[in-house]
């Protein structure tokens, strides 16, 4: 099988750079088209010039970055690799229904069947824009989330970080950089070692034999009180039929050695 068509739509952010080096790495696996950016972890401005660099790091300074995706990049069914807030994809689909046309499927970080992270009840790309969320979840394609259940299980512990700057490279020196960074501000309010979410999309789509997940009707709460932005997970069936594929299980030891050895490749200069 050839290299899958892939666009990583992404607001870096620590974890967004760590999933796209994973993918960037991943040669074989990804016929990277280009890398979209979208307003969430910090505004516009920054999340395209993060990818930038990001892209620049990595070796790959002709990668296409865009800022917001304007139009179709591509005839071709690609996959969609969705690491921030739905805005982009959304906003997409409303002005060109035919897009999903050219999309084989989306794999999505963002929501929770548990607990939130940004609210109580909600997680941060689901709750920085619960229409545009809404508008993905109907849309009708397969989709994939690859919410905070899963990618809380996916922990950067001291060891693991340890591994990682083992390698020496300037990518690998960079991550560590970002998730000590990172799981300064993290470590202290989740209680847990930062998790590594969006890099969870990466590896799903490398190696889908790590996770385990569950077809369930995944709606998104648009006007609570308490709960905007929560995705409502129906574990048990009781409602219409499932219009996502909700991941709930990682093999952690699997998901960093698969990151590592990735990461390893920017030893030569073209991974
Ligand atoms: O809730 C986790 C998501 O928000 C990830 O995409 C991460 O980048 C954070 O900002
Ligand atoms: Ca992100």
């Amino acid at each position: 099988m050839g290299a899958r068509p892939l666009i990583i739509d992404c607001d870096p952010g620590q974890d967004d750079a760590i999933a796209l080096l994973l993918a960037i790495a991943s040669t074989k696996e990804f016929d990277l088209l280009g890398v979209t950016a979208v307003a969430g972890n910090v505004p516009l401005a920054k999340t395209e010039a993060n990818a930038r660099r990001v892209r620049d790091l990595a070796g790959r300074p002709e990668l296409p970055v865009y800022a917001g995706c304007p139009r179709p990049m591509v005839r071709a069914p690609v996959t969609l690799a969705t690491l921030g807030p739905l805005t982009n994809v959304a906003l997409a689909i409303i002005k060109n229904p035919s897009i999903l046309d050219n999309v084989a499927e989306i794999v999505a970080m963002g929501g929770a069947i548990g607990l939130g992270n940004v609210t109580a009840a909600a997680e941060f790309n689901i709750y920085a824009d619960p229409h545009a969320a809404h508008v993905v979840f109907e849309a009708g394609v397969p989709l994939t989330m690859v919410g905070l259940d899963v990618t809380r299980q996916a922990t950067a512990t001291p060891a693991r970080i340890d591994a990682i700057r083992s390698l020496g490279t300037p990518p690998a020196v960079a991550v560590c950089g970002m998730l000590e960074f990172y799981g300064a501000r993290t470590t202290a309010k989740y209680r847990h070692d930062p998790p590594l979410h969006d890099p969870c999309v990466i590896a799903y789509l490398l190696k889908p034999e790590l996770f385990e997940g569950r077809d369930m009707r995944v709606e998104i709460e648009l006007a609570g009180e308490h709960s905007q932005g929560r995705t409502v997970c129906d574990v048990y069936g009781r409602s219409g039929t499932p219009n996502a594929r909700v991941l709930e299980h990682v093999n952690s030891d699997g998901f960093f050695t698969l990151l590592t050895e990735r990461l390893v490749r920017f030893k030569a200069s073209t991974p």
